[in-house]
């Protein structure tokens, strides 16, 4: 008798053996181009394709209608009466976020979660008879729902004894940072501020030494701060990038708390390190929940999303529990009101209905590299990509197919930024007339383009106009924003 398998295992060998000897056309594609440095790493890559992350701040200002507290406030007023976390966690997942960030502590120096080492915390307040956790609560919800987690642990602290005193400041600060990294699982972003007191201005924060255990303590984290290393500031609190904002600076020129806010705001395209800029700013005018505010409208939020997502950024949108310890039903429903205007404007690809054709392509026709990649799901590692020695403007067109024009306001473009950001400068052009300018593109760059500029288009060309080696746009689309116009 002879084995069936043996007939099959000779086969596949002989089938190797000619694979070897003459390799199919069809499997040898083009190696990409070298990178463009610096480079993202691995946790600000994932950082960057969250795009909106949420903040929630939360504490005794809440109960005391106050953005700063004092310090001195009394624990007993810390009683929400109907603390939720699950759904806190909940309005960030609708809302399609996958990182959360909770302020562990504030200026006040009161402690959400019981620390050993102040006397300042949930242990003193009537919250759960001082049993309660709620940096615990707000990991477990989070963990629930496989939202990541990120904490703000303020390095101002206007309670504590040993503020203003380096060395034994420091030593509480990082106690507090290791029990709050070595106890409450993977946390995915640390925010540090450089706020300081007005009577304390020596009081000196030691970052390397925070750094640098952040780093012991958890892997892939990024750390935030108005200089990096991980995620910078941008500059302002309104959620506003600059026209052009690229993700590379110079670490050397900023420091954290006295870094020029123009230089935050754009970046710079010679930039030797890769901290690619956040914005945060609230959903309402303050960063605590107060009974007399409401949250912004509806155009405010798109506004916001055009000029921090839509200019390669992140958006970190704060939206603060109220005193019962839940988001506040006016909060929510603006929250799926923003969710759904996105769904509305992003959902429909009219370029997906176009005929693509580009100025070159690398490799050739089977090289990987055509301009159908603009168009699929991956927005990182499939792109167009000219061919290297293209001296000329590359661009990439598309045209519609059928007699019904294109009727779109905003044209989308990414870069495969896996490989540096390189594009300088680019031009929009529909039926050959230039209809828009921009400079630099970086992750995601929005468009939006007045009323009355584009009528009855046939054919959209985006022109590379300058750019660090050769262009790799990763994904481009035609949308139309009714809440534009
Ligand atoms: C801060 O340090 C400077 C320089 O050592 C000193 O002159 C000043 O008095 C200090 N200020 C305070 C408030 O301690
Ligand atoms: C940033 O560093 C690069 C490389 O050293 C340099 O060419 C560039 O001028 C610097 N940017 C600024 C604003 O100084
Ligand atoms: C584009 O930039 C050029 C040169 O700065 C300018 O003349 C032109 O008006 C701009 N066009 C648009 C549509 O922004
Ligand atoms: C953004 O920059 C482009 C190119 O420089 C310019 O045409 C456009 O007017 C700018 N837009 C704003 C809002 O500054």
């Amino acid at each position: 008798m002879t084995n069936p398998c043996y007939y099959t295992c000779l086969s596949c060998l002989i089938m190797t053996l000619f694979q070897l000897i003459i390799p199919s056309q069809e499997t040898q594609v083009t190696p990409p181009p070298l990178p463009i440095l610096p480079l993202p790493n691995y946790a600000q890559l994932k950082w960057q394709q969250r795009e909106l992350i949420m903040f929630l701040h939360f504490g005794v200002n809440t109960f005391t209608d106050s953005e700063w507290g004092t310090g001195v406030e009394n624990p007993s007023i810390f009683n929400p009466t109907n603390l939720d976390a699950n759904q806190w966690v909940d309005t960030a997942v609708q809302a399609g976020v996958s990182l959360v960030i909770l302020t562990a502590k504030h200026h006040d120096g009161f402690c959400l979660w019981p620390s050993k080492y102040t006397d300042h915390s949930v242990i003193k307040s009537p919250w759960k008879n001082g049993q309660g956790d709620v940096v615990r609560e707000f990991v477990n919800a989070a963990k629930a729902r496989g939202v990541d987690v990120g904490l703000y642990l303020s390095p101002w602290d206007r309670h504590d004894k040993s503020y203003g005193l380096n060395k034994e400041y420091n030593e509480h600060y990082l106690a507090q940072l290791q029990e709050l990294l070595n106890e409450y699982g993977d946390v995915k972003e640390i925010w540090f501020d450089g706020a300081k007191g007005s009577n304390t201005p020596n009081m000196t924060y030691y970052f390397e030494d925070w750094f640098a255990i952040v780093n012991e303590l958890q892997s892939a984290i990024n750390i935030f701060s108005d200089a990096g290393p991980g995620v910078r500031w941008v500059g302002n609190e309104q959620g506003f990038a600059g026209n052009t904002s690229w993700s590379t600076i110079n670490r050397t020129l900023l420091s954290i708390g006295g870094s020029n806010a123009d230089y935050l705001n754009r970046g710079d395209p010679k930039g030797t390190d890769w901290v690619p800029p956040e914005c945060d700013v609230s959903i309402r005018p303050g960063w605590f929940w107060h009974k007399s505010q409401e949250p912004k409208s509806l155009s405010e939020l798109l506004e916001i999303y055009y000029n921090s997502i839509g200019r390669n950024c992140v958006l970190l949108l704060n939206v603060p529990p109220n005193t019962q310890g839940l988001i506040s039903n006016s909060d929510v429903q603006r929250l799926k009101e923003f969710t759904s205007a996105i769904d509305t404007i992003f959902s429909t690809n009219l370029a997906k209905e176009c005929s693509i054709e580009a100025s070159s392509q690398r490799g050739g026709k089977n090289g990987g590299f055509g301009p159908e990649n603009v168009l699929d799901d991956d927005n990182l590692w499939t792109y167009w990509g000219p061919k290297d020695d293209d001296e000329e403007h590359n661009w990439i067109e598309f045209k519609t197919k059928s007699d019904k024009p294109l009727r779109f306001n905003v044209v989308r473009i990414q870069e495969a930024i896996g490989l540096g950001q390189r594009v300088k400068s680019h031009q929009i052009y529909v039926d050959g007339n230039l209809i828009a300018n921009g400079t630099t593109i970086g992750y995601k760059k929005l468009h939006r383009i007045e009323k009355g500029v584009v009528n009855n288009a046939k054919s959209v060309k985006i022109e590379i106009i300058e750019s660090k080696g050769t262009p790799l746009i990763s994904s481009i689309g035609l949308h139309f924003d009714p809440f534009w116009w």
